[in-house]
């Protein structure tokens, strides 16, 4: 197989066959603690789609955020059009036509949807008054071409996750963008939604927009890109055509060994029942959001749950969890019918839900990787009237091990993790409660492929031991 460039010790790329639009030359960054990335080069073709690969903590993120000038590189350089750039802001980069859909949702939770999209580039004809009419017609418009018909009044906190995805989206193209970076932009969308992104990135590159795409969905990039690069450990590792290349090749760059050991499926006994649920509803003005589910879960079963988005799967877990005051329904566990109860009675009670949205419900974004981890499970670690240090040390620790968490020291701050890693923190704050029942809805959200394994080996485990797991994918 013939790749444009594989690598020797020293990593670098020669541009391939096309127009380059942009070149990062030799791109170093230095976190304390951490170098994210060692050298890098990297290509971004006129009119292509360009993926960016690796696992979780590779280093994708970081190089984009120095295209798209957000972080300057500690050395090397950008070129665009042949020319040495010196980005000094995000806004900089815009006005040179580089635009970046952020992996971690980016938008004002406060403001509305058109707001939010024309933020810092209100319509403002006058110079002085904001248009709100305009912005709201034009939002529309976009959304349209989305193929999502989300009401540009309404308040981003009042919409789901994927919802919020679109809208990071529709601000992408509401901007006049030469290079489009993607920072894996549908890891909260259906397999519905992820078709018709496609048909607008593939208009996109027909006006000669390009585009990198970064995602964990392997297939995705198969079908998308026209160019592919791998990032290991903050290293270049490969580029190549996509034509040329295939996924278990591209798993073997990434991971650096053979995919065959990769998701395999043990056997796992099915005991009694040990959770049923009867006549679950959870009413909005003029029907219900979750009408009338009644479902059964046994000891060591693992079940899928599926659905379009909207279709009220998040809202059901959120109903088992205690998140929803107002549901009604009957919830027996181990044959004995619960209380209404909160979310601490239902962890009590060994009902965890491991959330969709980490950045709302999953994580406090102001402390350290450990404290996240441990926050549902504190009173497992009190010993009278102190926490025993050590065996919550020894907790992280092992979670970070089993799960291949990428943190220099878990008293990190959570936000300096990548973010894959972060979801991996969820996950883990959710085993470490010990839970009878395991909620996961869309777990592996942005979890690179050997990381997705693992959780899912992880899941078995657990079911072995007798847990029922609930699993809610979203394709
Ligand atoms: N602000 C920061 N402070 C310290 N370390 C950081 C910071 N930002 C990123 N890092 C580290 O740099 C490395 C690369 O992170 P990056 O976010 O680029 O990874 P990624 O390839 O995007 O991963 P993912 O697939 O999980 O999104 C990680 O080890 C991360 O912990
Ligand atoms: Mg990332």
């Amino acid at each position: 197989m013939e790749t444009v460039a594989e690598v020797a010790t020293i990593p670098s790329t020669q541009p391939g066959d096309h127009a380059l639009a942009l070149r990062a030359e030799q791109i170093t960054k230095v976190f304390p603690g951490t170098i994210a990335l060692d050298r890098v080069d990297f290509n971004v073709y006129r009119g292509k789609v360009n993926a960016l690969i690796g696992e979780n903590g590779a280093g994708k993120s970081t190089l984009m955020k120095i295209v798209a000038g957000v972080e300057r590189p500690t050395t090397g350089r950008l070129l665009m059009d042949g020319k040495t750039i010196q980005l000094h802001s995000p806004l900089h980069a815009e006005k040179l036509g580089i635009g970046i859909i952020y992996q971690e949702m980016n938008l004002c939770p406060n403001l509305s949807v058109a707001e939010n999209i024309f933020l810092g580039r209100e319509i403002a004809p006058s110079g002085l008054v904001v248009d709100k009419s305009a912005q709201r017609t034009r939002a529309r418009e976009l959304l349209h071409r989305l193929e999502h018909e989300i009401d540009p009044n309404l308040l981003v906190s009042d919409l789901r996750i994927g919802q919020q995805q679109i809208v990071e989206i529709a601000k992408a193209l509401s901007q006049d963008v030469r290079i489009l970076i993607m920072d894996e932009p549908t890891s909260a969308l259906s397999a519905a939604e992820v078709e018709v992104l496609f048909k607008v990135m593939e208009d996109l590159k027909a006006h000669g927009v390009s585009i990198v795409y970064i995602s964990h969905k392997l297939e995705e990039i198969t079908r998308i890109s026209d160019y592919v690069t791998v990032l290991r450990d903050g290293k270049l590792v490969a580029e190549a055509r996509t034509q040329e290349i295939d996924v278990p090749w591209i798993i073997e760059k990434m991971v650096g060994k053979n995919p065959a050991a990769l998701f395999q499926k043990g056997h796992t006994e099915v005991c009694e029942e040990i959770l049923r649920v009867e006549e679950m509803t959870l009413p909005i003005v003029g029907g219900y959001t979750v009408d009338h589910v009644s479902l059964a879960l046994r000891k060591g079963e693992v079940v899928g749950l599926y659905g379009l988005m909207g279709a009220g799967r998040s809202e059901l877990f959120e109903c088992l969890a205690g998140v929803r005051p107002e549901a009604t329904g009957r919830v027996y566990l181990d044959g004995k019918l619960l209380p209404a109860g909160n979310v601490s009675e239902r962890i009590n009670r060994g009902i965890v839900l491991v959330p969709e949205d980490r950045q709302r419900e999953g994580l406090v974004q102001t402390i350290s990787v450990a404290h996240n981890m441990l926050l549902a499970s504190l009173r497992n670690y009190f010993n009278g009237l102190y926490l025993t240090r050590r065996k919550e040390q020894t907790a992280v620790a092992e979670m970070v091990k089993g799960l291949s968490i990428k943190v220099a020291n878990p008293t990190q701050i959570i936000t300096s993790l990548s973010g894959g890693n972060q979801q991996k923190v969820v996950v883990a704050k959710g085993l470490l409660t010990s839970p009878k029942i395991l909620l996961l809805d869309e777990p592996s959200r942005g979890i690179d492929v050997a990381a997705k394994s693992e959780i899912f080996a992880i899941m078995e485990r657990l079911a072995e031991q007798g847990l029922a797991c609930s699993l809610s994918p979203r394709s």
